[in-house]
């Protein structure tokens, strides 16, 4: 299948996505992990504001569309299923991967600003094989060490209260809009991001078995 999961920094796409590629066999396409393995690129050549990814993502704002739109078109012809994360963000964004693709089910993933900012602030995750945890609401066994693979656990760079908070209000300028357009197509599956990880997934599998 094809599936696209909304939602602000934090309400726990990655989390998900990851269950969704083990119960479904798709691939991660995940906008956010493919930048940050690329914060370095030069991009001087687009003639932007900064010249790698890096100085926007450091700072909370989006990477511009034209090198966003690349890395996602090259990926999702690369794979058969997938489940898309990080993308779009923006309107122009959701016009294009209209021209790129269909989709089966799109998830939305409703969780309050307050509770954002505490899930970003209290995240770590692997260096080695991605998994993500919470300090205080999913954390390792041994503090600082992945239960997966024994990997050492880092914050990343833009989960401080600062650019958590500009995350978010970037989130509501830009990719609020993204969601009423899916909406207003009534293809919208709104699910209740505030329950625990397991519960979540009790919805998000069920709205894919019946959408996709
Ligand atoms: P990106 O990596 O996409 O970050 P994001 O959208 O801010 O999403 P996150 O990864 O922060 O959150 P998540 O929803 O995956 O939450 P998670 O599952 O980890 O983007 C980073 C940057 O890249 C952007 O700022 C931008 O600069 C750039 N970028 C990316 N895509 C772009 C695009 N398309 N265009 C332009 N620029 C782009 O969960 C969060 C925490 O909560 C974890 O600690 C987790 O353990 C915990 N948690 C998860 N679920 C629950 C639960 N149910 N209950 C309690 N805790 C939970
Ligand atoms: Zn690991």
């Amino acid at each position: 299948p094809h599936i696209l999961i909304l939602g602000a920094p934090g309400a726990g796409k990655g989390t998900q996505s990851d269950r969704i590629v083990s119960e479904f066999g798709v691939e991660h396409v995940t906008t956010g992990d493919a930048l940050r393995a690329n914060k370095e690129m030069d991009i001087s050549h687009l003639d932007l504001e900064y010249d790698t990814p890096g100085e926007y993502m450091d700072q909370g704002e989006l990477v511009p569309d034209a090198v966003v739109n690349e890395i996602v078109e090259k990926a999702l012809s690369e794979a058969d299923g997938y489940v898309l994360d990080g993308y779009p963000r923006n309107l122009e964004q959701a016009e294009t991967l209209s021209e790129m693709t269909d989709l089966d089910a799109v998830l939305y993933l409703d969780v309050d600003e307050d509770v954002l900012v505490d899930r970003l602030t209290g995240r770590r995750v692997c260096e080695e094989c991605g998994a993500t945890y919470h300090v205080d609401f999913n954390p390792p066994e041994e503090e600082g060490v992945c239960d997966k693979c024994g990997g050492e656990l880092y914050q990343r760079e833009d989960d401080t209260e600062e650019t958590a908070r500009e995350r978010i209000r970037v989130y509501e300028e830009n990719t609020a809009p993204v969601v009423e357009f899916y909406d207003d197509e009534g293809r919208l599956v709104r699910i209740d991001g505030e329950q625990t990880p397991d519960e979540v997934w009790v919805d998000v599998k069920g709205a894919i078995e019946s959408n996709a």
